[in-house]
């Protein structure tokens, strides 16, 4: 086989990186993203060529001080079973290292039977699943129900990446959060609490993370009404928790269809 040499991409890769894209899923965001997280600072992209073929990539990004989001992993299925992937992944968790950061996370689907086998044996753990839920028919309560009670110390969240439905996640720390909900992100009661994304025109309100005791969690969520006009509906973030589960059950959202699970898998560095 070619021998494979990996480094940073540069401008002559892109066509190269859109070609083995395309190859595996012509719908792949990746193929856009690529442009765009090129053009941005401190974006850390890795190819693999053999030859004048770029046979993997891979992009990481920082997602909040000392902790970085991996994602756009890919390895031509001709070079695959190969260690590519392996040498992208270890590559990368040496750069972040050497920037500083601590941590390293990524999703992938959790019906994805490459990726999750080959995530273990980089020493990337399943810290969690996450399940997109909608509920087109919602619509938002008559009264504000955002506080600034009951605030954790941290919490895995998300926030928008590249589209608003390729989410990055990030530890957010008190502070984060309490920025978060002096905008009127965090909504809170009787146990239950909610964390809403900023205002989408596009998207109607997004619930990124969420927890407490199913009646108190379904109440809230029916009564949810962020400090600002949402139409389209509520989309939760749900975590592979009953009670959670529980709680949308009843209120009618819609069971996640296998593209919107996902698994988070984090490496600490
Ligand atoms: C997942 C993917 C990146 C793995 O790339 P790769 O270069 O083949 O991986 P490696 O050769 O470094 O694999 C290292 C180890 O991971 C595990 N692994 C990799 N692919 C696997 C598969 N298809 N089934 C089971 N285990 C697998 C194996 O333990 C493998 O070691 P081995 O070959 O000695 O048994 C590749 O299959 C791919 O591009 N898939 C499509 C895109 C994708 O799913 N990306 C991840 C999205 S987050």
């Amino acid at each position: 086989m070619t021998d494979v040499e990996l480094r940073e991409a540069t401008t002559a890769d892109r066509d190269g990186v859109r070609a083995l894209c395309m190859k595996l899923d012509p719908a792949d965001y990746v193929s856009a993203a690529w442009d765009e997280w090129r053009a941005q600072e401190g974006n850390l992209m890795l190819v693999a060529r053999a030859g004048d073929r770029v046979v993997g990539c891979v992009r990481a990004g920082v997602a909040a001080p000392r902790q970085a989001f991996s994602q756009a992993l890919r390895v031509d299925p001709a070079f695959r079973r190969c260690g590519v992937a392996t040498r992208l992944m270890n590559e990368q968790a040496g750069r972040l290292r050497a920037r500083g950061i601590d941590v390293a996370r990524g999703v992938t689907s959790v019906a994805n039977r490459r990726s999750r086998p080959f995530f273990a044996t980089v020493g990337w753990n399943e810290i969690g699943v996450r399940r997109r839920r909608r509920l087109p028919g919602w619509t938002a309560g008559a009264r504000s129900t955002a506080t600034q009670d009951g605030l954790p110390d941290d919490l895995l969240a998300s926030v928008e990446g590249r589209a608003h439905f390729r989410r990055v996640l990030l530890r957010a720390d008190r502070p984060w959060l309490a920025a978060a909900a002096r905008d009127g992100r965090w909504h809170a009661k009787d146990g239950a609490w909610a964390l809403l994304d900023p205002p989408s025109r596009d998207h109607g309100a997004w619930v990124v993370a969420l927890g407490g005791p199913p009646a108190a969690l379904a109440e809230l969520l029916r009564t949810l009404s962020p400090p600002w006009r949402v139409d389209g509906g509520l989309i939760v973030e749900a975590p592979d928790d009953p009670s959670v589960a529980h709680a949308l059950d009843t209120l009618g959202f819609a069971p996640a269809p296998p593209e919107d699970a996902y698994v988070v898998v984090e490496c600490p560095l």
